[in-house]
């Protein structure tokens, strides 16, 4: 049995469906296998930097598998870097005097690419014992096959491009869909995929508007009259003179403008936003998270500290936190999502 007797957990970074249920996981273990005291600091990394928490037992444990968001609230603050009043304040220090004066033995950060980052900065800085977990609807974080929240995403990304085939057929348009991802294109090839969609836009491969304009236009010449195209939120075109410098909006609303305009066919665009975040987490993101978060307690209390534990072929696997922070995980250009795409024919705008 080990001596780590107590633990601390906190959310950062956007929230996504399974935190909860990865929340219950670590805790549940804790307390039931190792008879550790669990404490949940609130919103992320200003919880622990304001001393913030509560007790996590059956009570507050009980019921959150299904939920989405997360019970602990979260943010995007960052502990070296911490907006107070009208300051940026370092808060390293008061963090690990937290830990310290709670007698915390190690602290699961929960979180995304910048949760990650932060999470090495107070491995690094203090003398805290830390361990995280991979979570984000945009699947980018480096080291792990796949992230908590993604899964559920890509469902209700899906779900959307579903129902917009039947609108974008009645009117006989072209439809646009933005799809959340960063700087990564996981969620809209994957939904794409899913969801047929005609032509995928993803960061990963900046478009060419001729190549995508074209295609419509071969579409609609067959007697298709309809198009759906899905576009990742961080998509940017080959040539860099499309988008000009002072343009405010997004590159979707753009894309669409342009598309009506070259193509003359009528367009409409549906942007997805939050909307992708919220809700119950499928049962793969709930299994993902339950099972990522109950290792985390397993190599917690073989006193593992400055991993993150990924999902790699099926096994929850520590990975150095130095390997993972500051890396980010993108489509690579021969991945079976982009290459079964380009089988169907499907548009990349390559
Ligand atoms: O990282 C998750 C994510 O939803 C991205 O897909 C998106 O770019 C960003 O967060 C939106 O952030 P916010 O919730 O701060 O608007």
């Amino acid at each position: 049995m080990s001596d780590f007797k107590s633990i601390g957990i906190l959310t950062a970074g956007g929230d996504c469906q399974g935190l909860n249920a990865a929340i219950r996981g670590v805790a549940k273990s804790a307390i039931k296998q190792y008879d550790m005291d669990v404490i949940g600091f609130l919103d992320g990394f200003r919880g622990l930097a304001e001393n913030r928490y509560e007790r996590l037992g059956d009570n507050s444990l009980s019921g959150i598998l299904t939920f989405g968001g997360t019970i602990l609230g979260t943010s995007r603050d960052k502990p070296h870097k911490m907006s107070i009043g009208d300051k940026v304040v370092d808060t390293i220090a008061q963090a690990e005097d937290n830990y310290h004066k709670l007698h915390l033995n190690a602290l699961v950060c929960i979180g995304g690419g910048g949760t990650q980052k932060n999470a090495l900065r107070l491995l690094k800085k203090t003398s805290m014992n830390i361990i995280t977990l991979p979570k984000t609807i945009d699947n980018d974080v480096w080291g792990t096959d796949t992230c908590f929240g993604y899964d559920t995403a890509v469902e209700i990304a899906t779900e959307a491009i579903d129902r917009l085939h039947s609108t974008a057929s009645s009117h006989h348009r072209v439809m646009v869909v933005e799809i959340m991802g960063h700087n990564t294109g996981w969620l809209t090839a994957a939904s794409g995929l899913a969801g047929g969609a005609d032509v995928v836009i993803i960061p990963e491969i900046p478009y060419d508007i001729e190549v995508i304009k074209n295609s419509l236009i071969k579409r609609n010449r067959k007697g298709k009259r309809f198009s759906i195209v899905a576009v990742a939120e961080g998509a940017r075109p080959k040539d860099e003179n499309e988008i000009p410098n002072d343009y405010e909006d997004s590159a979707a609303v753009h894309l669409t403008h342009r598309l009506a305009e070259l193509t003359g066919l009528e367009t409409r665009l549906t942007s997805l936003g939050h909307v992708m975040r919220g809700g119950s987490p499928t049962a793969a993101d709930r299994i993902l998270a339950t099972k990522l978060g109950t290792k985390a307690v397993e190599l917690i209390a073989e006193g593992l500290s400055g991993v993150m534990v990924a999902d790699r072929g099926g096994y929850a696997i520590p990975v150095p936190l130095e390997e993972v922070a500051g890396n980010r995980r993108i489509i690579p250009n021969d991945h079976p999502l982009l290459e079964s795409l380009r089988s169907l024919g499907i548009c990349l705008g390559e």
